[in-house]
C-alpha cells in the first residue's frame, strides 16, 4: 500500500512503520474495534476533509455500542485528524480513524481494565472499485441482522459479513456484491449504500439493516437540490432489474453506477442521467466548488511535513 510519513497513535504522531501492536490485542481476536472511512480532497483553497464532524459523530456512536470509552472528545479527534493530514505529506486521499480494545485480557466481553487505543492514518487512495460502472452479484450471505448486532454501527467485526460476501466473487467478472436482508429485501453493498431510479423517483433502503451512510445523506441533499424525490423504502432485487438506473454511494466508492445485477443489464447498461447529475454535483461539492456545501468541508492549513 502507499504509505505516508506518520500515524497518530494514542495522542502522538509516530513514523508509519513504528505503528505496531501486540499480537494479543483484543480487537485483533474478536473484532472489538470501531472505525471510520473519510475522504479529503484537493480544492482551490488547499486540501479539505468532507463531512469530518458527521464521521466523528458516527465513530463515537459506534464506540458507545461496544461500551468503549474513547479517552478524547470529538473535537480532539477532529483536531488529531487535521494534524495527521498536515504532517503526513498527503494532499488527497482517505483517512482511517480506528479505536480498538487493546492488550491485557483475553475474555471475550471487554473488561474495564482493558485499554482503548486509537490510531489515525491517512494515505492516497483513488478508486475503490475496479471499474467506473460496475457489475454486481447478489450475495448468498445476508447482511448482518439487526437483532444480532447494532447493524448501523461501524464495528470492525461486522466486516466479516462483507468479506465473506466479497470473497465469493473473487476471480469472477463481478466488481461488487449486494447483500439482502433476512426477508429478501435489498440491504446494501459490502461497503456502500444503494439507490435505484424508477419512474424518475429515487428509492433507497431505509434505516434498519444498513449502515446509515454519510454519502447516502449527501445524495439525499443533492437530490432535493435537483428537485428529485427520494423515498426511503424497502425494495426487492426484481425492482433493480426493471429500474431505469441504479447506483452505489459511499465514501470510498463515491457515486458509482451499477451496470448489471446477476448478469441482467439495467436499462441500457450506461450511467443514467440522474446518476450522472448526482455524481457530477457530488464531485463539485467535495472539491469545494459548491459554496452551499462549504460548511461540510474542513480546510487544512499547510504545515511542515514530519520528517522520519
Ligand atoms: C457496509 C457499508 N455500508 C455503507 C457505507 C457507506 O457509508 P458512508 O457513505 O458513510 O461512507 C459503508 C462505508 O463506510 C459501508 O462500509
Amino acid at each position: 500500500m502507499i504509505t505516508t510519513q506518520c500515524i497518530w497513535k494514542n495522542g502522538v504522531l509516530i513514523p508509519w512503520q513504528a505503528a505496531q501492536i501486540h499480537v494479543l490485542t483484543h480487537g485483533l481476536h474478536y473484532g472489538s474495534a470501531v472505525f471510520e472511512g473519510i475522504r479529503f480532497y484537493k480544492t482551490d483553497k488547499g486540501s479539505a476533509i468532507f463531512k469530518l464532524k458527521e464521521h466523528i459523530q458516527r465513530f463515537f456512536y459506534s464506540a458507545k455500542q461496544l461500551g468503549m470509552q474513547i479517552p478524547y472528545n470529538e473535537t480532539q479527534i477532529c483536531q488529531a485528524i487535521v494534524e495527521t493530514l498536515q504532517k503526513s505529506g498527503c494532499e488527497e486521499g482517505y483517512i482511517r480513524p480506528l479505536a480498538f480494545y487493546g492488550y491485557g485480557n483475553m475474555k471475550v466481553v471487554p473488561t474495564a481494565d482493558l485499554p482503548v487505543e486509537i490510531i489515525i492514518a491517512c494515505w492516497p487512495w483513488k478508486d475503490y472499485l475496479s471499474a467506473p460502472v460496475v457489475d454486481v452479484a447478489i450475495s448468498p450471505f445476508i447482511r448482518i441482522h439487526p437483532q444480532s448486532t447494532v447493524a448501523d454501527a461501524k464495528i470492525s467485526g461486522h466486516y466479516v459479513n462483507s468479506i465473506l460476501a466479497g470473497l465469493a466473487i473473487q476471480n469472477t467478472h463481478y466488481h461488487e456484491v449486494l447483500l439482502l436482508d433476512a426477508e429478501g429485501f435489498v440491504a446494501e453493498g459490502s461497503a456502500e449504500n444503494i439507490f435505484i431510479v424508477k419512474n424518475n423517483r429515487i428509492l433507497t433502503t431505509p434505516k434498519g439493516t444498513i449502515l446509515m451512510g454519510i454519502t447516502r445523506e449527501t445524495v439525499m441533499q443533492i437530490a432535493k437540490d435537483l428537485n428529485l424525490v427520494v423515498e426511503e423504502k424497502r425494495f426487492k432485487p426484481e425492482e433493480i432489474y426493471s429500474a431505469e438506473e441504479a447506483f452505489f454511494s459511499g465514501t470510498a466508492v463515491e457515486i458509482t453506477a451499477i451496470r448489471s445485477l446477476d448478469g441482467q443489464v439495467i436499462a441500457q447498461g450506461n450511467i443514467g442521467i440522474i446518476t450522472e447529475s448526482i455524481k457530477t454535483r457530488y464531485q463539485k461539492i467535495v472539491h469545494g466548488q459548491v459554496p452551499a456545501f462549504h460548511s461540510a468541508l474542513t480546510w487544512i492549513e499547510k504545515e511542515e511535513v514530519m520528517t522520519v
